[in-house]
């Protein structure tokens, strides 16, 4: 598979080049004067997703360039590559399978170049283990004893469950209190333990490697707990998650759901680490969830670059971070059940692409991954949309918004989206006011992503976008966005450091370390 980093590609100096004559001076309200059709050209139908992009610092000249880096750097055959299941993740050895979670049961598989004969048995693999995961999840839908579900896990085994049933409680049917437990900090899980009864509470232990030390903790505490309280059958009342059913059975977990390597932990929310999901909203609304989903993977595997919209965001996001230089995007959900998508996004790009070297292993010369932040809006709007309006940094910001209410509050929805749209309005126009402190410079970027509905097939094909548009930016950037060595260090020196907090052994440790520890043994 031929990949070209983004800088070594003929396309990157002229855009170099175009960043220095037009693109740093760009003015979109100019850009809007000057182009009647702005609006037209630079917005598009997705599934379940329209997006305008004509708020950007963008013009069609730039695009054009932006496109031929993304052809010249080859994303299409990466792209292609991760469909067929080659091994695109070579730090790890895995191939990046995610998609395959979200092709339906018949559906021939015409990803190029995959090998029909290996995809058709990990296809069978994958709707045999959902189905015997959603009949689990009907029938402790249907099991009137149990009231309580509790979700142990963290990471991307914790923040896309979390987040999607949050997003689709308008879809709940279950009746079943859902909690999610995923920090080492005691405090969590002890405040839940008080409002549950082991008779009437499953456990699900949600981890793909069953070793995470926060996951392993909080399942051990729930299990004394059960016990503790009386609770006999462990087999009825946890079920594990995982691709490691060794370690789970090894725990006393007779109930399993497996998945594979090749699914990674910040794109797993597809396979049985959605269980909380289809427990929340049912087999069919989790199908649905998929099936919306796979029409962003359709979309972003056979549309033209120029109209394909993971593309066209990832474009954008390497435009700004490499050229603008902007270090942060701000993520703005306008609906208060969207209020979990920053933190799922948060993982899925910055364990993604935070990384500084290239698949060669080699330093990058250039930026990789903004940060990411941001809360639902109206709510950030008196808070940080202060320094977004007046800072003197410029933070793109991605607004999404819901067409329709599933509320019957009358007023609110209209001013909510009267909101957004000022809010959009605002940045890109500015207010001219001698005096300074009233004087908004304007000319801050926004895109805005519009669903009609939040349905289970909206938020699957919007966090499809997102993965996809992760994978576009990471793949120019040259760098395998599929492993997360940044996360091991930490790990290694927490075991060292353990055991010194009862012995007060500070040997070797620097002196701010030190330090600390002492103070803690007081
Ligand atoms: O934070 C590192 C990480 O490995 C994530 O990538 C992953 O989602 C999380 O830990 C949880 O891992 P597991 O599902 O194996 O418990």
């Amino acid at each position: 598979m031929a990949r070209t980093r983004c800088d070594r590609t003929p396309a990157w100096g002229a855009l170099q080049a175009a960043y220095a004559a037009s693109g740093q001076a760009f003015d979109v309200r100019e850009a809007f004067e000057a182009d009647a059709q702005r609006f037209a050209r630079f917005s598009q139908e997705a599934p379940y997703v329209f997006a305008d992009l004509s708020k950007n610092r963008i013009d069609a000249a730039t695009e054009a360039l932006l496109l031929d880096l993304a052809r010249q750097s080859g994303v299409q055959e990466h792209r292609d590559g991760m469909f067929a299941g080659q091994k695109i993740n070579h730090t790890e050895q895995r191939e990046v399978w995610h998609v395959l979670l979200r092709n339906p049961p018949l559906a021939p598989v015409e990803y190029a170049g995959a090998a029909p004969e290996i995809v058709a048995a990990e296809q069978t693999k994958v709707h045999a283990t959902l189905d015997a995961m959603l009949t689990y999840a009907e029938q402790l839908r249907a099991d009137s004893r149990i009231t309580d579900v509790v979700n142990i896990g963290i990471g991307g085994s914790d923040l896309g469950p979390q987040m999607a049933v949050l997003a689709l409680d308008a879809f709940a049917t279950t009746g079943k209190r859902l909690h999610f437990v995923s920090n080492v900090d005691g405090h969590e899980l002890a405040a839940k333990l008080p409002h549950l009864k082991a008779e009437t509470t499953v456990f699900l232990i949600a981890s793909k490697t069953f070793t995470t030390i926060e996951t392993m903790t909080n399942a051990a505490s729930a299990k004394a707990w059960f016990l503790a309280q009386g609770g006999t059958d462990i087999g009825r009342h946890f079920a594990a998650l995982t691709t490691n059913v060794a370690a789970a059975n090894a725990f006393g977990i007779t109930t399993t759901f497996g998945f594979w390597d090749w699914v990674g932990g910040r794109y797993s929310m597809w396979s049985a680490i959605g269980l909380p999901i289809a427990i929340a909203i049912g087999a069919a609304g989790f199908r649905e969830f998929l099936a919306g989903a796979h029409a962003m993977d359709e979309h972003f595997r056979t549309a033209p670059l120029e109209s394909n919209l993971p593309v066209r965001l990832g474009l954008l996001d390497v435009w700004y971070r490499n050229f603008h230089g902007y270090i942060s995007r701000s993520i703005a959900p306008y609906h208060s059940a969207l209020r979990r998508v920053p933190a799922y996004l948060q993982q899925l790009e910055m364990e993604s692409n935070g990384k500084r070297v290239d698949a060669a292993g080699e330093a990058l010369p250039f930026d990789t991954c903004p940060v990411l932040w941001g809360e639902p809006g109206t709510n950030g709007q008196h808070a940080y949309f202060q320094m977004l309006h007046q800072g003197t940094d410029v933070v793109p910001v991605e607004f999404i918004a819901v067409k329709k209410a599933r509320h019957a509050l009358p007023g609110h929805h209209p001013m909510l989206l009267a909101n957004v749209l000022a809010q959009a309005q605002a940045l890109m126009q500015g207010k001219v006011d001698a005096g300074g402190h009233k004087h908004f410079t304007g000319n801050r970027p926004s895109t805005f992503l519009l669903l009609d509905d939040l349905t289970p097939a909206s938020l699957g094909a919007l966090i499809a976008l997102q993965e996809h548009r992760v994978f576009v930016s990471g793949s120019l950037w040259g760098i395998n966005s599929f492993d997360q060595w940044g996360v091991e260090l930490g790990k290694v020196l927490a075991k060292d450091i353990e055991p010194r907090l009862a012995s007060g052994d500070v040997a070797g440790l620097d002196g701010s370390t030190a330090g600390l520890l002492a103070r803690l043994r007081d």
